[in-house]
C-alpha cells in the first residue's frame, strides 16, 4: 500500500441537504470535490462497530468514478474492509440492510435519488451510520464543519478494483468484497412476507406492471416479482438500469409514470401498477383507475400490516413526516397505536425505529418503510400492497373506498413551485415567519385559522431539537396548509405548499380533489399572499 497524503483547500458548498451532499455533475467534478467531501465523513465517522464500510449507488453518470476513488481513500483512512455491490450498484434499502447485516460503522450511497442523471445532471453522496440510516444532524453537522477547515486528504492512488467479479480481494490491509447487490435484499423480502401468497395471486391471473425507470430497482424487480414470484416475465418495465435513466426523471410521480398511469386508467390495464425511483427508496402505487396518494398509502399499510407475515403480531407505532397528510393519525387513533409527527427527511425516524417505538414510517413524498432496515424502501411498500391484496382478494379501489368509510378521507395534494430566486424564496419565507403571531384567528373564505406556528421537533429519544421544519397553518375545520423550502433542490429554491382538507364521511368520500382544494387554496393565498411573493399563479409539479 502507497498512501498518499494530498494538499487541498476547503469548499465552502458542502452542506449535506435533506438526503447528503447533492450538485450537478460537473459541480462534483471540481478538483478535489469529491475528496474533500469523502475525507471529512472519514475524519468524522467513528469506526464502530468495526472498520467496514459498505458502498455502492443508484447507478447514475459519475457512479463509477466516484465508487473507485471511495476504495482508494478507504484504504488510506483505516478501513479494513469495504463491501461494494457488483458494477458499483446497490440501491439504497439495500445498502441500509446490508450496513446492519455486516455490522459496518456506515456506509456511502451515491445517488441523487430521484433527480436526472448524466453528464450535466444530478449526482449525490450520502452517508449513512451504523444503524443503516442516513447520518443524524449531530453527523452531518459535523461532516459540515470538517469540509471548511479540511486541507489535506489521504489517498491509496495505486488502488484499482474489478467492480465486476464476485468475491474478495486483499489488498493487504483492506479487503475489498464485490457482492450481488440483490441477494441479501431478496432474502430480507423473503422473510417479512410469505412468498408463497403472492405467488397464488399471480397464479390466479393477477396482472402488475412495475416500471423501474430504467433506475436501480430493475434487477431487484427482475428477480422478485418475475423470478421468486413467478409474475410474467414483462411485468418489470424498463428493467435495465441506465447511466441517464434513459434521458427521464426516476421519479415516480404521475408526471414521469405517465406512461404506467395511462396503463392503470385502462380497462384492460394491469390490476395494480407500481414503480420506484433512482435509488429504489421511493414509491408509487396505482389501482386499476385509481391513483393512491402516498399519504393515503401510509394509512392504509399501517392498517392493513397484519396480512403480511411480519406484522401479524401488529405494530407498534406509526410515525409521518410534519407535511404527510394525518390520514395514517386516523388509522393510529382508531388501533390505539401511537403516532409521531416528524420533521422533512427519513433521518428523523431512525431513532424511533431503533428503540422500538414504531414500527412502520411515511411521508408525502412516496417514501415509506419499516423497521427492517433505516431507509424507506420502495419494493417493500410494493410488496406489503401485494401481501395485502393477495390476502383480501379486493381490488386496490375497493380497499381504499372501504378505508375512507372506515377513517374518513385526508383530501391532499403537494405544489411545486421550482426554480424560484433563492432570495425572492427565502425572503417569502421570512416575511411569512414574521407574519405568524397575527394570523391566529384571521379567516378569508370561509376557512378560519386555528394556529399558525413555525414547526420545530424535539426528538423524544435523544432530546436534540431541530427548528425551523416548516410553517404550518391549521384551520378550523381541520384543513391545513404547509409551506417550506426543499432541501434537495440544485437549482435556485423550490418552494412547497401542502395543502389538506378532511371530510369525515360517509358523504363527501368520492369528490374531485382539485376541486376540494381550490378553495383553500384561494382562502390560504388571501392569507399570506405566497403567489404575488414568489410571483407565480400556477405551481410546475402538482403531487
Ligand atoms: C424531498 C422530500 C422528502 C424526502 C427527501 C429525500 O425533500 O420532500 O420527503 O425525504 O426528498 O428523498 P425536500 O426536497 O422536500 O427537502
Ligand atoms: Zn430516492
Amino acid at each position: 500500500m502507497t498512501i498518499e497524503t494530498r494538499q487541498t483547500k476547503p469548499f465552502d458548498d458542502q452542506k449535506p441537504g435533506t438526503s447528503g451532499l447533492r450538485k450537478k455533475v460537473p459541480h462534483f467534478q471540481q478538483e478535489n470535490y469529491v475528496e474533500n467531501f469523502v475525507q471529512s465523513i472519514f475524519d468524522v465517522a467513528p469506526k464502530e462497530p468495526s472498520k467496514t464500510l459498505i458502498l455502492g449507488g443508484d447507478g447514475r453518470f459519475f457512479n463509477r468514478e466516484v465508487i473507485g476513488r471511495v476504495i482508494a481513500m478507504a484504504a488510506a483512512n483505516d478501513c479494513e474492509h469495504v463491501v461494494v455491490g457488483q458494477g458499483g450498484i446497490l440501491s439504497t434499502p439495500a445498502a441500509s440492510n446490508l450496513i446492519r447485516k455486516r455490522g459496518a460503522f456506515g456506509g456511502i450511497i451515491l445517488s441523487a435519488s430521484h433527480n436526472p442523471g448524466g453528464p450535466n445532471e444530478d449526482f449525490g453522496i450520502k452517508f449513512n451510520t451504523a444503524n443503516g440510516g442516513p447520518a443524524p444532524e449531530s453527523v452531518t453537522g459535523a461532516i459540515f464543519e470538517r469540509t471548511k477547515a479540511i486541507s489535506a486528504y489521504r489517498i491509496d492512488p495505486d488502488i484499482s478494483v474489478d467492480l465486476e467479479t464476485l468475491g474478495e480481494t486483499d489488498l493487504g490491509d483492506l479487503i475489498v468484497e464485490v457482492v450481488d447487490p440483490v441477494a441479501d435484499y431478496a432474502a430480507l423480502m423473503e422473510e417479512l412476507f410469505d412468498f408463497g401468497k403472492i405467488r397464488d395471486l399471480f397464479e390466479s391471473g393477477f396482472t402488475m406492471a412495475f416500471d423501474a425507470m430504467h433506475a436501480v430497482t430493475g434487477p431487484y424487480a427482475h428477480e422478485i416479482f418475475e423470478k421468486r414470484l413467478c409474475a410474467p416475465e414483462g411485468t418489470v418495465r424498463n428493467g435495465t438500469p441506465k447511466e441517464d435513466f434513459g434521458g427521464h426523471h426516476p421519479d415516480p410521480n404521475l408526471v414521469h409514470a405517465k406512461t404506467l398511469y395511462n396503463d392503470m386508467m385502462r380497462s384492460d390495464g394491469p390490476d395494480f401498477g407500481a414503480a420506484s425511483d433512482g435509488d429504489g427508496d421511493r414509491n408509487l402505487i396505482i389501482g386499476k383507475h385509481i391513483y393512491v396518494t402516498p399519504s393515503d398509502s401510509l394509512a392504509v399499510l399501517a392498517a392493513n400490516a397484519k396480512h403480511a407475515k411480519a406484522y401479524a403480531d401488529g405494530l407498534k407505532g406509526i410515525a409521518r413526516s410534519m407535511p404527510t397528510s394525518a390520514a395514517a393519525d386516523r388509522v393510529a387513533e382508531a388501533m390505539g397505536l401511537p403516532i409521531y409527527e416528524t420533521p422533512t427527511g427519513w433521518k428523523f425516524f431512525g431513532n424511533l425505529l431503533d428503540e422500538g417505538y414504531v414500527t412502520i414510517c411515511g411521508e408525502e413524498s412516496a417514501g415509506t418503510g419499516a423497521d427492517h432496515v433505516r431507509e424507506k424502501d420502495g419494493l417493500w411498500a410494493v410488496l406489503l400492497w401485494l401481501a395485502i391484496l393477495a390476502s383480501r382478494k379486493q381490488s386496490v379501489r375497493g380497499i381504499l373506498e372501504e378505508h375512507w368509510q372506515q377513517f374518513g378521507r385526508n383530501y391532499y395534494a403537494r405544489h411545486d413551485f421550482e426554480e424560484v430566486e433563492k432570495p425572492v424564496a427565502e425572503r417569502f419565507m421570512a416575511e411569512l415567519t414574521a407574519m405568524l403571531p397575527q394570523l391566529g384567528g384571521k379567516a378569508a373564505e370561509g376557512f378560519q385559522v386555528r394556529s399558525a406556528t413555525d414547526f420545530a421537533y424535539k426528538d423524544p429519544v435523544d432530546g436534540s431539537v431541530t427548528e425551523h421544519q416548516g410553517i404550518r397553518i391549521r384551520f378550523e375545520d381541520g384543513s391545513r396548509a404547509v409551506f417550506r423550502l426543499s432541501g434537495t433542490g440544485t437549482v435556485g429554491a423550490t418552494l412547497r405548499v401542502y395543502l389538506e382538507r378532511f371530510a369525515p364521511g360517509p358523504d363527501g368520500l368520492d369528490r374531485d380533489v382539485g376541486e376540494m382544494l381550490d378553495p383553500l387554496i384561494e382562502a390560504v393565498d388571501a392569507l399570506v399572499g405566497y403567489r404575488r411573493a414568489i410571483g407565480r399563479m400556477e405551481p410546475d409539479v402538482v403531487t
